[in-house]
């Protein structure tokens, strides 16, 4: 069958979960086959994505000051970076008709930042909306597994832990719990796939909702 997919239009597609969903294996994956239907697909990840982003992202995650980084700070270093990111790399690249997929954007931070350390959501929210400037993704992909789950890949990945791996448990369940919640606000945008099965079957579950959400003939 030929496949095909309207290239008139860039699509933004935002991948979210907790640490150790799987969602950087399935992005892999979803580029390779969005670019056999012959789009330009850009991959990107926050925090991160632009050189002034990096610079964020390796603040953010090892505080190489060892000041204590502050939940505000926290929140507009994120959006900043994000901004950034917004402006220089997404925007454009959706103007030019390519696909951009972006590993978290800006349900991470209503989960970390609003979940798990607490700070109200409409907070979160408004910051960010000024950051993203009315750039939402199209479809935001949520990658979900049990805390538990995510908690033994972390363990069994052995690296270093970031600032982010190392919280407690606890810190892990909020952010979950929040994800879940996001998923109800946002119910057109957010997409729940069940990532506690094979790569195989999750792949499957991303396939069916790009050909349902972004009109991708996967
Ligand atoms: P990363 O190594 O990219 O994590 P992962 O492989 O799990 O995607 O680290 C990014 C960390 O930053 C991750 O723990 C989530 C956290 N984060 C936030 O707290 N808020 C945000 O807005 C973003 C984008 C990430």
């Amino acid at each position: 069958m030929d496949k095909s997919v309207n290239k008139s239009k860039g699509r933004f597609i935002s991948l979210e979960g907790c640490e150790g969903c799987g969602k950087s294996t399935q992005a892999v994956l979803m580029k390779t086959q969005l670019e056999a239907l012959g789009v330009t697909v850009i991959m990107t990840r926050e925090p991160g994505g632009t050189p002034t982003g990096e610079m964020i992202r390796d603040m953010l995650q090892h505080h190489a000051t060892g000041e204590n980084i502050t939940p505000a700070a926290e929140v507009l270093l994120f959006a900043a970076s994000r901004a950034q990111h917004v402006t220089n790399v997404i925007r454009p690249a959706l103007e030019q008709g390519h696909w951009v997929i972006c590993d978290r954007f800006v349900d991470s931070s209503l989960a970390y930042q609003a979940g798990g350390r607490g700070i109200p959501l409409e907070q979160v929210l408004a910051v960010n909306e000024y950051a993203l400037d009315g750039c939402w993704p199209d479809v935001t992909l949520w990658f979900d597994v049990t805390v538990e789950t995510a908690l033994e890949r972390m363990a069994d990945r052995g690296a270093h832990p970031d600032r982010f791996e190392s919280e407690a448990g606890s810190f892990h369940q909020k952010v979950a719990q929040m994800y879940g919640v996001l998923h109800k606000c946002f119910k057109d945008r957010i997409v729940r796939l069940d990532a506690s099965q094979s790569i195989e079957d999750i792949a499957a579950q991303v396939n069916a909702c790009l050909r349902a959400k972004v009109g991708a003939d996967l």
